[in-house]
């Protein structure tokens, strides 16, 4: 048995799973969805259901990219949640991460990358503490770690459709929290809640995960909120 936090992946998606308008980075969920009649009017729902998430929070430096954090130039109001941020490229330069160490309690940079800007922040003694994986992440180890050396108990995923598929099939997920909004998005290369490689053959179907259904929360304005338990072990028959 894994000492492991407990993982709620927590989304927002379109009827179709996707959870971007499009596969550029400048069309996104937060700036685009409040300007569709029809579905602006229940999305803050899901911000409202965001706030009673855990206060350990997993999620990429790429989406961090995304969102403008490397930019942002406000002085944000301090906030008790600890960030877990996977980022090898590195998608966070310096400014970025000054950013969430001024906005978080504690930020955690995993990564595989020696040269990210983060160890130089670790070492002058900022919120920001760096997990170094000298080639590829070992996410069961990570988990451990999490728990073992930070106190991590629960955690909230909330990277996108690369990293959740690669969570998922590590069966680092407990629960799906999946707040469905009322749009159909379309598009093959639009992210998903779960991407990563297909499976190309029978002998694959292992990696299927099935799902038992814990909630089906009726929201207004045509949302629901559904609440799975991702099943520990997928069972094939012949
Ligand atoms: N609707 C929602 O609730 C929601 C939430 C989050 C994100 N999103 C959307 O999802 C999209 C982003 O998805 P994405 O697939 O591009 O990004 P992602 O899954 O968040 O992150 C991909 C990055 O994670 C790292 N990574 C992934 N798998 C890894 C592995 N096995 N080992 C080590 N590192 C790994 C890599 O970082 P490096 O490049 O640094 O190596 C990779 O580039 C965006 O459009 C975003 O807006 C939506």
């Amino acid at each position: 048995m894994l000492n492991i936090p407990k993982t709620t992946l927590f989304m927002i998606s379109s009827l179709d799973g996707k959870i971007s308008s499009g596969d550029t980075d400048s069309v996104d969920v937060d700036r685009d969805w409040k300007r569709v009649k029809g579905v602006r009017e229940g999305l803050g729902q899901y911000y409202e259901l965001e706030k009673h998430t855990d206060i350990f929070s997993f999620n990429t430096g790429r989406v961090m990219q995304k969102i403008g954090i490397n930019s942002r130039t406000n002085n944000p109001k301090k906030i008790l949640c600890t960030f877990v941020l996977v980022d090898n490229q590195p998608h966070l330069n310096e400014k970025g991460l000054h950013y969430l160490s001024n906005w978080l309690r504690h930020v955690i940079i995993v990564t595989t990358n020696k040269k990210h800007p983060a160890f130089a922040m670790e070492k002058a003694g900022q919120n920001i503490s760096v997990i170094y994986y000298p080639s590829t992440i070992n996410f069961i180890n990570l988990f451990e770690k999490l728990k073992r050396q930070y106190g991590v108990n629960r955690l909230t995923v909330q990277s996108g459709g690369t990293m959740n598929a690669t969570l998922i099939r590590a069966g680092l997920i407990d629960r799906i929290s999946l707040v469905t909004a009322p749009l159909l998005v379309g598009g093959k290369t639009t992210p998903t809640l779960m991407d990563g490689e297909a499976i190309h053959s029978v002998s694959e179907l292992n990696k299927l995960k099935p799902l038992k259904l814990l909630e089906m929360n009726k929201l207004k304005n045509s949302y629901i909120n559904l609440v799975y338990k991702v099943l520990p072990k997928t069972v094939i028959v012949k």
